[in-house]
């Protein structure tokens, strides 16, 4: 049944519709976080315990929220974070990255993603290609040319993750593949969620839970627990190897997944574009503190010689307008253009773009600021404690 009015006005709502539209199992898989959850709720609590220090008079009639992350422009400091997420939306990044394109924001989009690159740089020509270190040399090289012949104008590089298992709420069951059997077997779930699948049906498709973007020249697309089983057969990379990839690749570089300003140090030497302060969204290692504390000390330690980002727990705009103010060129986010994606499709991730918008919008009004540049440290209420610094020696 369609919804009467698909509008969301917060990213709140769009989770609550996602949550009554989505097969649990999909739910489950987008809510991720591990074992206790304690990264994943510090990485959005940690956001409000920081408090505006608006000012009441001086405020500007027009306000630049645009800017430019590793050379390429975007309307404002959003980019959407790569998740290899499947099973969404029938459209999956595609739908993201025409939303992204309506909205002038850069899409990143994931090795592990549902829909191949060149499908999704023609529905958006400002892609960001996400790689883990994960194959033999051969592999990576060949998926990276892939990316950069089909117009990825940059590469994020997520080096963080550390197969970490286990949610003490539970981890939903997700089939290798959805063969027949499989499909009988899953049923239930699917017509628990008449809508999510009518809207496969309708789009004469099934979630196939392949990996295109990892798919061999003359081979088969690696279903996603295929290229998984790859990537955790892989000895992980030394500072070597990843300045190895910087070098090959050539151009705009992001490392994804910094959290000690020492690391920091080390992606600079190696000569990085940018860098994302990030615990992969509190999936990773738990008890990782929030990036938001984290930010503060690598922007200062390095933002001076590379482009500093943050994800995580960026739920509304004036969490981005406190992520500039600590530092950041420009925030990642990852769940929240999902629950929209879920919400509504296409619609639904502009949806959340124009909710961040605004909410950034307001937030550099109050503070008397004309363009998201102006953001400093004094335009916050910032709690003793609050910033850490693992890493600094
Ligand atoms: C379901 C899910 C899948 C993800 N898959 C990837 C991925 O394939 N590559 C990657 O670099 N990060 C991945 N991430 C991490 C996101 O890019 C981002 O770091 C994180 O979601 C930011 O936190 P937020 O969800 O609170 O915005 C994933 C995150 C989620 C929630």
């Amino acid at each position: 049944m369609p919804l009467k009015n698909p509008w969301f006005e917060t990213v709140a709502e769009a989770q609550r519709r996602a949550k009554k539209r989505l097969p649990y199992m999909v739910y489950g898989a987008l809510l991720a976080g591990s074992e206790r959850g304690r990264t994943v709720q510090d990485n959005t609590d940690a956001f409000g315990e920081l408090g505006f220090a608006p000012r009441v008079v001086g405020h500007h009639a027009q306000r630049d929220l645009s800017t430019t992350v590793m050379g390429v422009p975007t309307s404002m400091p959003v980019v959407i974070s790569p998740t290899g997420v499947q099973a969404v939306h029938p459209d999956g990044e595609v739908a993201v990255a025409r939303a992204a394109a309506n909205r002038g924001v850069i899409m990143g989009l994931s090795s592990f993603a549902s829909k191949p690159i060149e499908q999704v740089v023609e529905a958006n020509p400002n892609v960001f290609f996400q790689m883990y270190w994960s194959g033999d040399r051969d592999a990576i090289l060949q998926r990276m040319e892939r990316a950069r012949n089909a117009g990825a104008k940059g590469l994020i590089v997520t080096l963080d993750w550390s197969f970490s298992m286990g949610r003490d709420w539970g981890s939903p069951t997700i089939p290798e593949k959805l063969d027949v059997k499989t499909m009988v077997k899953l049923a239930p779930v699917a017509l628990s969620r008449p809508g999510w699948l009518w809207r496969f049906l309708k789009a004469r498709t099934l979630p196939d839970l392949t990996v295109p973007n990892l798919q061999p020249p003359g081979g088969q697309a690696p279903t996603f627990f295929g290229a998984y089983g790859e990537w955790m057969q892989t000895p992980p990379p030394t500072w070597d190897d990843v300045k190895w990839l910087r070098e090959e690749w050539g151009g705009p570089f992001m490392l994804k997944g910094v959290t000690r300003v020492d690391d920091a140090k080390r992606a600079v030497d190696i000569g990085v574009t940018a860098l994302s302060v990030s615990n992969h969204g509190g999936n990773n290692l738990d008890t990782t503190p929030a990036t938001i504390r984290l930010l503060p000390a690598i922007a200062e330690a390095v933002g001076d010689q590379v482009e500093v980002l943050l994800d995580g727990g960026v739920r509304r705009g004036g969490d981005v307008a406190k992520a500039l103010a600590l530092g950041a060129r420009a925030v990642l986010i990852g769940r929240a253009y999902l629950w929209g994606l879920a919400a509504n499709g296409q619609a639904g991730v502009e949806n959340v773009l124009d909710i961040l918008r605004s909410g950034l919008d307001s937030a550099v009004l109050g503070l008397g600021r004309s363009s998201v540049h102006e953001l400093a440290p004094d335009d916050l209420v910032i709690p003793p404690g609050f910033r850490l610094a693992p890493g600094a020696s």
